[in-house]
């Protein structure tokens, strides 16, 4: 460990300040919208699809478009936000030197989420579908091409050192997330082309079928699911008291998981199952996930069960890549491809959004302590068991092998809605209510006066 060579000035310490409190205000206004998508525009609508669906006995009752508005909605919407505000948060962080990017930031912000609300307007109403849809996408491109502008200007500054300065090599969990970074934009470049090409040739506001699955294979094993080895590799050694990440497998992870997809892309569907079976079971051992921790986990200010939901989130990955094994072999009725999916978006993404996210987003949107560890726990465990529920019934009612599993269903989205508001309701009162430090200064002052 090497001292600093000089104390920083009262100049630079208020420009640190400033640029601190403007990346805390934009990530509060990114986690907020998120949690707006994810609870109205994703769950509720996927709610309703879903008891439309359970009512009908037919996933095909349901006009295509509206279930792509709501997976819009989960994927971009509620989990993009997240990923794109925290990105934001992070060049705080990185001492480059520059201030941080406010007015981009803003920009960022308002196009952004312009982009995901009209995408999801478009694919609800169908009103002027053919204009909205690519203006949609357009903004969403726009916002992430600004997005990243701004992350590349931000790189770290080498210490200060005699000599040719190096270049920093990125540790391997900042790769994954550079990785990551890179696919969000191909994602969105070719959501763009897709949804231009469908405003002009297509007649309705859904993409065919095959391309569309294509395309959200393409936003949750190259977006979401890097980007959260990512931050895994980052922090679970240290919240779950993990041992440190092995970068070879984790490496040999990505490589696997980026060969899954390409194979999903040529239709070969076994091959991206079984691809994406091992990328998985390698994440797993990488990671150290279902190891003993070595230290103990840091479960100041969440419910001690933080470490068991992380675990159990790496059981939803790996069922999830077991169920698209027969998914791909024989399943015409959808319900398989189903459970599988859900699996992943529910189980595991927002398994992990739910466990990580109260630990470290009040930190980041301005020093704050989560209002509620016990709610923190309901939201993980309705989470878990509705997940269970719906990933248990789905193949059964959709392939019509039991008729009581039509009935579940329901059961299953409303205790995944409760898990999810249980969710907003922690994080949205955490961030109205005054950070940790400015509560027990006013605690001070009061018991002072009252003394
Ligand atoms: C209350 C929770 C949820 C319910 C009730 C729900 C319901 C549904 C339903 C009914 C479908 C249609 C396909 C099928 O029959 O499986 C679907 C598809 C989908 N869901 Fe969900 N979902 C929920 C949560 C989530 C979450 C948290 C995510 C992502 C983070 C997500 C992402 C998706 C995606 C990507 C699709 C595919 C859309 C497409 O075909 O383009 N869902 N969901």
């Amino acid at each position: 460990m090497s001292y600093p060579e000089r104390l920083p000035s009262a100049a630079e310490d208020s420009a640190r300040i400033r640029n601190e409190r403007a990346g805390q205000r934009l990530i509060t206004a990114f986690v907020l919208s998120g949690l707006f998508f994810m609870l109205l525009p994703g769950t509720f609508l996927g709610v309703w699809n879903l008891i439309g669906i359970s009512q009908a006995h037919a996933a095909t009752a349901l006009p295509q478009s509206w279930l792509q508005a709501h997976g819009q909605a989960q994927l971009f919407g509620w989990v993009g936000s997240f990923i794109i505000g925290i990105g934001f948060y992070s060049l705080t962080r990185m001492r480059s030197g520059r201030t941080f990017p406010a007015r981009a930031g803003w920009a960022v912000w308002a196009l952004w989420t312009c982009g995901i609300t009209l995408r999801w307007l478009a694919g609800v109403t169908g009103w002027k579908w053919r204009m909205l849809l690519p203006s949609a996408a357009m903004l969403e491109l726009a916002a992430f091409l600004l997005f990243y502008a701004s992350v590349r200007h931000h790189r770290p500054q080498p210490q200060a050192q005699p000599g040719p300065k190096p270049e920093p090599k990125p540790e391997p969990w900042m790769r994954l997330i550079i990785a990551s970074t890179i696919a969000f934009l191909v994602t969105l470049a070719i959501n763009c082309i897709l949804l231009v090409r469908l405003a002009l040739t297509g007649d309705s506001p859904a993409l065919p079928h095959v391309l569309d699955q294509q395309l959200v294979t393409l936003a949750v094993w190259g977006i979401l699911v890097p980007t959260i080895w990512g931050f895994n590799a980052r922090w679970l050694p240290v919240f779950a008291g993990l041992e440190k990440p092995d970068s070879r497998q984790l490496f040999a992870t990505y490589l696997l998981s980026v060969a899954g997809i390409v194979a999903s892309f040529l239709n070969r569907l076994p091959v991206a199952g079984a691809l994406l079976l091992f990328a998985a079971l390698l994440s797993i051992r990488a990671l150290h996930v279902w190891d003993r921790s070595i230290h103990p986990p840091k479960l100041l200010n969440v419910h001690r069960s933080f470490p068991l939901f992380i675990r159990i989130a790496y059981g939803w990955l790996l069922l999830s890549s077991l169920l698209a094994l027969p998914a791909a072999a024989f399943d015409r009725t959808g319900g398989l491809w189903g459970a599988s999916r859900h699996a992943l978006t529910v189980g595991f993404v927002a398994g992990m959004v739910f466990a990580i996210g109260q630990r470290v987003l009040p930190a980041f949107c301005g020093m704050r302590v989560l209002w509620s560890v016990r709610l923190m726990f309901w939201s993980l465990a309705l989470l878990s068991g509705g997940c269970l529920l719906r990933v248990a019934s789905e193949p059964l009612a959709y392939a019509h092998l039991w008729p009581f599993a039509w009935k579940i269903l329901p059961v299953s989205a409303v205790m995944e809605l409760t898990a999810v508001s249980l969710f907003a309701v922690n994080l949205g009162v955490t961030l109205c209510r005054p950070p940790a430090h400015l509560r027990r200064e006013t605690n001070l002052v009061s018991l002072g006066g009252a003394a």
